[in-house]
């Protein structure tokens, strides 16, 4: 039985202040949370002192990006070790602003996917298509794609302990959900495609979040699809309450 993972992504919002006060707060609203697993990934400079708060909680910590080289000249990149060192369990790759703002390319995230696992961080890594994808009915070739330049080169064991995160970016930020059944279609397609380049148990094993305007109110019905793993949530996870909610979905 897989796990759920509700994990936050922060984005770019909340200075270390505000971040240690979320953590405080949100720590006793989930310690009673059972059958799932928790975590925030949070800007970079947030960490350290949310990683002194969350000590033996059940609150996990992730970073929002991670670069494949240990060090070196890479200005403004951070190091799998580096982000271990404040700990954190989790790393977002290849979240669908990296991809758009920023340029990352699926070369590169392949990269980043493979420094990950040489260091024990659980990836989490995004896929999803754009509203013309979706529009012109190719969002499932869009997925397959990913998960085959993503994945090139990745084992099967350590495809079993990562997560995937389907976001489609018509509905990130937006407000626009996909529909409990749109999303359960494409994430029980991108299993398949897991079971055809690995095998059934890695298909199996690994989580698969949805993410794209994921609140309180649409968490129950998106998680009471079989093959939806949990959830990756920006906007609904800068607030305790809201977010504690959809920790507790059940
Ligand atoms: P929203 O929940 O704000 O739509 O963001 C989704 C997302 O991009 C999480 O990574």
């Amino acid at each position: 039985m897989r796990t759920p993972l509700m994990a936050g992504n922060w984005k770019m919002n909340k200075t270390v202040d505000e971040a240690v006060a979320m953590v405080n707060e949100l720590k006793d609203l989930v310690a009673d949370a059972e059958d799932v697993d928790v975590a925030i990934c949070a800007p970079a400079v947030d960490l350290y002192a949310m990683n002194e708060v969350v000590g033996d909680t059940n609150i996990d910590l992730g970073a929002q990006n991670m670069y494949y080289k240990e060090s070196g000249a890479y200005t403004a990149e951070l190091s799998p070790s580096m982000i271990k060192s404040v700990g954190c369990k989790y790393a977002i790759i290849g979240h669908s602003e990296r991809r758009e703002i920023f340029g990352e390319t699926d070369e590169l995230l392949n990269l980043k996917l493979k420094t990950a696992f040489a260091n024990d961080i659980v990836p989490i890594l995004c896929i999803g298509e754009k509203l013309s994808e979706r529009e012109a009915g190719t969002h499932f070739d869009r997925v397959k794609f990913q998960l085959a330049a993503n994945l090139s080169g990745v084992e099967a064991d350590d495809v079993k302990n990562m997560v995937l995160a389907y976001e489609p970016l018509w509905a990130i930020g937006t407000g626009k959900t996909a529909t409990p059944e749109q999303a359960e279609e494409i994430i029980k397609f991108i299993r398949e495609t897991v079971e055809e380049m690995y095998d059934a148990d890695t298909a199996e094993a690994v989580r698969i979040q949805y993410g794209g305007s994921v609140k309180p109110h649409n968490v129950k019905e998106i998680m009471a699809q079989p093959n939806i793993d949990g959830a990756l949530v920006g906007g609904a996870s800068l607030e305790a309450e809201s977010f504690s909610k959809i920790v507790k979905f059940k």
